[in-house]
């Protein structure tokens, strides 16, 4: 397993370019299920949960062909003659975002068989919304041995309010609406910027599609989908990762090739905290080392802070003078890099799903942990802080959603490699067995 080696210490400096948005480029593969052409996507991230997708769909018979050289961002996905409609546990298992083919394939094919997720580091993480969802727009629904079977010779429109905001949940549910007959009115959507941007590429795939971004989104179906070509929204967690690391290391660096609006939450957070960015249409330029001042943040749906920043906001609690009260509100279990921010020197008490962090207190490096792909992420951040050397094991995490992450971080000045298993594995196991 590959780990990776952080010192400390260094200031980043100059210009980091953001990928494209995972959390924007799945659902829209998943999109790709609901047409016989061709649709292609620019601008999709190069990291394991994609890779993960492009299994999926090839195990359906969808070919899924990649770009190279400069177009190596470029995934084209054609999913004429599908012959299985099917998510398998080992792929849902190891990408929950699997069920986001459920809604497409049901509403394409007229049957869908999706393995139920477990639940997983950060919570429980029920699909019981897009189940209901489903079965209002008339799918007959049921379970066995761990499966869902989902079918409906056409879904039909139907208002659906969600209890509870989901994003895959919105997502799912607006992907199988577009070839419903009739209206699909979904109420209490999520509003995040990779719904805009699903319902963006849907529209180019001739859907009906009106409010998305907004709590009520309107669909009329359509009898078919047709191909499109789209580019990815930028990722903002990426983007806020790095914001964040700069923000700590003290020196001046450029996050370029990302939309400022979409880090709005995270920035006014900052401006609270002491740190002023300068924004650009597509960059954020933030000029670190000043004194930080302890603020609390709540995690919310967008527009509101995001739980997948709230990790990397709790290294820099960690260097703000003051007590900084961190409430998680989405997930229930989501401090796992609370103990690991502690073996490095962190002040931090965690009560249920809030967390007390006092600071200022020095980090020193040390070997830790990743549980979860922010979770890593904060690590990292922690790491490029730290007195030392820190070692992150299990970063299969952190490749999950961060593209090519320790070479874009050397490339403004961080000290960190990657180092693969040092033993062999059948020394290893030896070793292991006794
Ligand atoms: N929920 C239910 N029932 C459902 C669906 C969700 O109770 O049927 C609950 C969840 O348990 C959670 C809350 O609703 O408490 C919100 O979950 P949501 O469905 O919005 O999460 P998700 O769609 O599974 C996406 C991102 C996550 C991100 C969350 C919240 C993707 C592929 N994943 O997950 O991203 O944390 O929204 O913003 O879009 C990550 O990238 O590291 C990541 C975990």
């Amino acid at each position: 397993m590959d780990k990776l080696v952080i010192r400390g210490g260094n200031p980043l400096v100059g210009t980091i370019r953001v990928s494209g948005a995972k959390n924007a480029a799945l659902p829209a593969m998943a999109a790709a299920l609901l047409t016989e052409d061709p649709v292609i996507l620019e601008n999709v991230p190069q990291v394991r949960d994609i890779v993960t997708e492009r299994n999926l769909l090839a195990a359906m018979g969808a070919e899924v062909e990649l770009g190279y050289g400069r177009a190596q961002h470029r995934t084209t996905i054609s999913c004429r003659n599908l012959i299985n409609a099917e998510a398998s546990y080992d792929l849902v298992k190891t990408m929950r975002a699997s069920t986001l083919v459920l809604g497409p394939l049901v509403a394409r094919m007229k049957t869908a068989r999706v393995s139920l997720p477990g639940g997983c580091a950060i919570g429980a993480r029920p699909i019981d919304l897009h189940l209901k969802g489903l079965e209002k727009l008339g799918a007959r629904i049921s379970q066995e041995h761990g499966y869902i079977e989902a079918r409906a010779d056409r879904l039909t429109g139907a208002r659906i309010v969600f209890e509870k905001i989901t994003v895959t949940g919105t997502e799912d549910l607006l992907m199988a609406a577009t070839l419903a007959e009739g209206e699909t009115v979904l109420e209490n959507c999520a509003r995040e910027p990779e719904v805009v941007d699903l319902a963006a590429l849907l529209v180019k795939m001739g859907a009906r599609i009106e409010g998305a971004g907004t709590p009520t989104i309107r669909v009329q179906g359509v009898h078919k989908l047709h191909g499109a070509r789209h580019r990815i929204i930028p990722d903002r967690i990426e983007a806020g990762t790095f914001i964040v690391a700069a923000a700590l290391t003290g020196g001046d660096l450029t996050i370029a090739g990302c939309d400022p609006q979409h880090v709005a939450a995270l920035l006014s957070k900052l401006e609270e905290c002491g740190i002023h960015a300068a924004v650009d249409a597509d960059s954020v330029r933030i000029v670190g080392g000043g004194p930080l001042k302890a603020a609390d943040i709540v995690t919310e749906e967008y527009p509101g802070f995001p739980t997948d920043m709230q990790a990397q906001y709790m290294v820099l609690a960690t260097q703000a003078e003051g007590t900084s009260l961190i409430t998680e509100n989405i997930f229930e279990n989501r401090f796992m890099h609370g103990q690991e921010l502690v073996r490095m020197g962190a002040n931090i008490k965690i009560e249920g799903s809030r967390a007390v962090v006092r600071g200022r207190t020095a980090l020193s490096g040390a070997a830790v942990q990743a549980s979860d792909l922010r979770a890593s992420a904060s690590l990292v951040i922690a790491a490029l802080v730290a007195d030392g050397e820190t070692i992150i094991d299990r970063v299969y995490h952190i490749d999950r959603g961060y593209e090519r992450i320790e070479e874009k971080l050397r490339g403004v000045g961080a000290q960190i490699r990657r180092i693969g298993q040092l033993i062999p594995k059948r020394i290893a196991a030896a070793v292991e067995a006794e």
